[in-house]
C-alpha cells in the first residue's frame, strides 16, 4: 500500500482518514475512492519546483484527461494550477468548473471546428496547434471574433521514451504534432508568423507516459530550446513558452521505481538554464502537464468480490462487480495494480490469483498472477493506484453503470460524483 495509507484496529485500510470498508458499505461498490490531500499535495510539489527552479516564472498545466470531473478541477485550481483540455467535454468541465481561462490550454489533433470556436470565444489562455489544417482554421475563426490567439505548437522531437508504444508520442511516426527532422515544424511556425489573427507565442512537446527516467525529457528540453534559437536565427522572432507535455511515472506495484517529480523537474531546468546561455536565449516561459502524477496513486476503486472460481492447475479467478466498464487499462496495456483486501487490510499474501470482472467478454480481467491474500465472497477488493486514467476511459459495456466518487479527506468522505442510475442509461434513447 502508500504511504499515505494504513491499517485500522479492525484491520480495515485507510485512506484520507476513513475507513474504506465503512465507505464502501455507505456507498456500494463498485466506487472510486480519491484521497484529496495527495491530490493537493501533488499540485504543490510541482508548483513549488517552478517556484525554486524557474523562479515561478512557469505554470503547471493538469492534464485532465487523466481525470476530470467538477471537483477535481476545482482542487487542482485552488492549487493555482492551470489546465490542459483535448475536447469540447473536458474545455466545458473546466469552464463550468471555473477554471481561470487564461489559465486553460487547448490540444487534440483533430480539434473539430466546433471545439475551436468554443474554446476562441471563450478565450482559452493557449491552444496547441497540431497541424495546418487547423493553423488555418484558428487564424480565421480568432479574426471572426476580432481576436488574436496565441499559440504553441506541437513539436515530434524525435525521442524514443521507453514507454508502452501505446503511449508513446514523441518519435517521428506519430499522428501528434509536426516533425523536427523533415523541417515541417520550422515551415509551420514560419507560416504562422504571417496570419494576422495568430499569435505564436512558443512550442510543445510530450514524450509520452509512464516515463521513469529523467534523461527522455531532459533530451526534449534541448532539442527544443534548440529549435527555438534555430527560429530565431531564420526570423528574428524569439519565442518565449517552452510547454514540455506530462509523462512523469507513478508507483502502480512494488516493481514501479520512478524518480521523484522534483528531481525529473530540476534535472529538466538545468538543461533550460544551459541551453539557454548557450544559444543566447532568454529563459522561457515553462508549462509542464502532468496528469497521471497527480492523481494516479490518489485513487483506489473498493470492489466486491463475487464468485471465485479454481480451475485445478491452471488459475484461480476472483471476480468482482466492476471490471473492463471502470478499468479498461489491463484489457488495453497489460497494465499491473496491485490490490488488497480492504476488510483485513493487513493479511499476508497467500496466493496469486486473476482478478476478473463481470462483463461478457473473456478479456475482462483487472490483472493476472496478482498477489492477494485469502479472500472470499462478499469481501471489499480495493485496487491500488486507480486515480488516473480509469474513469476517465470508462465506460457503459453491457450497459453497465459507472461507479459513484468519493473524496475522503481528513477523515471525511463526501460524493463528488454519483453512481449512474438505469435512467442514466436510456436518457438518450429515442
Ligand atoms: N500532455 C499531453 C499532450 C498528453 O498527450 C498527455 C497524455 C499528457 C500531457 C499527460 O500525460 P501523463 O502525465 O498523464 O502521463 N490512457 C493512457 C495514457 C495516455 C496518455 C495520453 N496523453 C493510460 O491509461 O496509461
Amino acid at each position: 500500500m502508500h504511504d499515505f495509507m494504513s491499517v485500522n484496529n479492525e484491520r480495515h485500510l485507510v485512506m484520507g482518514g476513513c475507513d474504506m470498508a465503512q465507505v464502501a458499505q455507505k456507498y456500494g461498490t463498485p466506487l472510486y475512492v480519491m484521497d484529496e490531500n495527495v491530490i493537493r499535495a501533488n499540485c504543490r510539489v510541482y508548483k513549488n519546483a517552478i517556484d525554486t527552479c524557474y523562479s515561478g516564472n512557469g505554470l503547471i498545466l493538469y492534464a485532465s484527461k487523466a481525470l476530470c470531473n467538477l471537483e477535481t478541477v476545482r482542487i487542482v485550481a485552488s492549487e493555482g494550477l492551470g489546465i490542459d483540455v483535448v475536447s469540447g467535454g473536458e474545455l466545458y468541465t473546466a469552464l463550468r468548473a471555473g477554471m481561470d481561462v487564461s489559465k486553460i490550454c487547448m490540444h487534440g489533433n483533430n480539434k473539430t471546428r466546433a471545439e475551436l470556436e468554443m474554446a476562441i470565444s471563450s478565450g482559452v489562455g493557449r491552444i496547441v496547434v497540431d497541424n495546418l489544417f487547423e493553423l488555418d482554421q484558428i487564424d480565421a475563426i480568432a479574426a471572426e471574433h476580432g481576436v488574436r490567439q496565441k499559440v504553441l505548437f506541437r513539436i515530434k522531437p524525435g525521442i524514443d521514451a521507453h514507454t508502452h508504444n501505446f503511449v508513446m508520442t514523441g518519435q517521428i511516426d506519430s499522428r501528434f504534432g509536426f516533425a523536427l527532422e523533415t523541417g515541417e515544424a520550422r515551415a509551420a511556425i514560419l507560416r504562422a508568423f504571417k496570419c494576422n489573427s495568430i499569435c505564436v507565442a512558443g512550442v510543445h512537446c510530450h514524450i509520452g507516459s509512464q516515463i521513469f527516467e529523467a534523461d527522455p525529457f531532459e533530451e526534449a528540453a534541448r532539442v527544443l530550446m534548440r529549435f527555438i534559437a534555430e527560429i530565431r536565427d531564420e526570423s528574428g522572432v524569439e519565442l518565449t513558452e517552452l510547454n514540455l507535455g506530462g509523462g512523469f511515472g507513478v508507483v502502480y506495484t512494488p516493481e514501479d521505481d520512478p524518480i521523484e517529480f522534483g528531481d525529473y523537474i530540476e534535472a529538466v531546468s538545468r538543461i533550460v538554464k544551459t541551453a539557454a546561455v548557450e544559444h543566447s536565449l532568454k529563459m522561457p516561459f515553462i508549462m509542464m502537464e502532468p496528469g497521471r502524477s497527480i492523481v494516479a496513486e490518489a485513487g483506489i476503486t473498493l470492489y466486491t468480490v463475487g464468485a471465485i472460481k479454481d480451475i485445478p492447475e491452471v488459475r484461480r479467478y476472483v471476480t468482482v462487480d466492476g471490471g473492463i466498464g471502470d478499468n479498461p487499462r489491463y484489457i488495453l496495456y497489460g497494465s499491473k495494480y496491485a490490490a488488497l483486501i480492504a476488510n483485513k487490510a493487513d493479511a499476508e499474501v497467500t496466493q496469486s490469483v486473476t482478478i476478473a470482472g463481470k462483463c461478457c467478454e473473456s478479456g475482462d480481467l483487472i490483472g493476472e498472477n496478482m498477489p492477494l491474500a485469502d479472500v472470499s465472497i462478499g469481501d471489499i477488493l480495493a485496487l491500488l493506484t486507480t486515480g488516473a486514467y480509469n474513469y476517465s476511459m470508462s465506460s457503459n459495456y453491457n450497459r453497465n453503470l459507472r461507479p459513484a466518487m468519493v473524496m475522503v479527506k481528513d477523515g471525511r468522505d463526501r460524493l463528488v460524483m454519483k453512481r449512474e442510475t438505469y435512467e442514466d442509461i436510456i436518457r438518450n434513447d429515442v
